[in-house]
């Protein structure tokens, strides 16, 4: 910048433009971002108008710098004064609108409404089905899925290199000593609910009769198969206990589930800890011959029959291995995949929808 020929005035009426410019745009801020920008604008250390003004000050002869740096401090002195002032002006002003304002009512209720959650469709079906179980007399108890090998399979009588514990590829668990020392493949995810066949009848003495659900593990991944997914198994032990009593309950069963009328059939099957061993299938409630929607029926393959159990008669075996005299007692045992039963029951394609958890699907029950 050259030199102006009186810095000194040349100083002053900078002070002047800038008073004038202060007063009219610190009354006009209504807020306190727009005051701190008017403020910077006038006394900020890089950009303030201010800045520019003290340039000249090099210009000013010695003697005369002491005056004009104080008149300079004096108007710092007011604009900042000024700046405070409007900054409390608007602080009240703010405070004034808020306790004008409509107050603010903590015990309206909120605008967005949260979702309630509900039980997921695998719950909800294993409960419905315990209630079933229930009204037919039968008590409820739990059973650990991290089980002993021998409650899984050895006191059902799967021998150890029987063909039938191919049947079920099992997940072992690794155990260790109190030195950490592994203890060997005795512990595993349990492949059924009829470990609580050998946990039960260990304890209990008959008559009996008892359902638990709860979930099993198998390497098994498809679409429909799941390597977890949820059992319900249920037996009864007694005298004179027939497979007449197991066709019953079973039939009442799935009436109590598809509706009064519903056909149902056992094939005999294999199962090691039952003898005899059935599969039961119950008339496919997806399509009819009548209407011809049975000729595309992907439920049940076009045959009409949906599998949905495995039971039988308990081996006497097992009931040796449970204290319990096969001599003198007899009892049917049956186990279901709860899955199985809710697709069945809502018409779900894939047993991956049951796992998912996206809350599009879950939504739905
Ligand atoms: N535990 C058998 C399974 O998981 C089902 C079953 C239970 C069969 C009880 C007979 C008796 O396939």
């Amino acid at each position: 910048m050259s030199a102006p020929e009186n810095p000194v005035a040349a100083i002053e009426e900078g002070l002047a433009a800038l008073g004038s410019q202060y007063r009219d745009t610190f009354d006009e801020s209504a807020d306190e971002q727009t005051l701190r920008d008017a403020y910077a604008k006038i006394l900020g250390k890089k950009k303030g108008a201010l800045t520019r003004v003290l340039a000249l000050m090099r210009h000013v002869p010695g003697e005369e710098r002491a005056p004009v740096g104080a008149k300079v401090n004096t108007f710092k002195q007011e604009v900042e004064k000024a700046f405070e002032g409007r900054l409390a002006a608007i602080a009240n002003e703010q405070r004034q609108a808020d306790l004008q304002a409509r107050p603010f009512d903590l015990t309206l209720p909120g605008r967005l409404a949260l979702g309630r959650g509900h039980l997921h469709p695998v719950m909800q079906t294993r409960d419905d089905l315990l209630d079933i179980f229930r009204d037919l007399g039968f008590s409820v108890v739990p059973g650990p899925e991290v089980e002993l090998e021998e409650n899984n399979f050895t006191k059902l009588a799967f021998p150890p290199d029987h063909p039938a514990t191919d049947m079920q590829d099992t997940f072992w668990v690794d155990t260790f000593g109190p030195k950490n020392e592994p203890l060997g493949g005795s512990v595993l995810l349990r492949t059924h609910t009829s470990n609580t066949q050998i946990r039960v009848m260990s304890e209990r003495r008959p008559p009996m009769a008892v359902v638990s659900a709860g979930a099993v593990y198998r390497r098994d991944d498809d679409l429909t198969h799941s390597p977890m997914f949820h059992q319900i198994e249920g037996f009864l032990v007694d005298e004179n206990v027939s497979m007449g009593d197991l066709k019953g309950v079973l039939t009442a069963f799935a009436e109590a589930l598809y509706g009064k009328g519903i056909p149902l059939r056992l094939r005999p099957s294999y199962f090691p800890f039952v003898e005899p061993g059935a599969e039961v299938d119950i008339g496919c409630v997806f399509c009819s011959e009548e209407d011809g929607t049975r000729e595309s029926c992907k439920v049940c393959k076009q045959t009409g029959w949906v599998e949905v159990l495995g039971c039988g008669m308990i081996h006497p075996e097992v009931f040796e291995s449970c204290g319990i005299d096969p001599e003198r007692y007899t009892g049917y045992a049956f186990g279901f995949g709860i899955e199985r039963i809710a697709m069945l029951r809502y018409g779900i394609p894939s047993i991956k929808l049951l796992f998912d958890n996206d809350p599009r699907f879950l939504a739905q029950f």
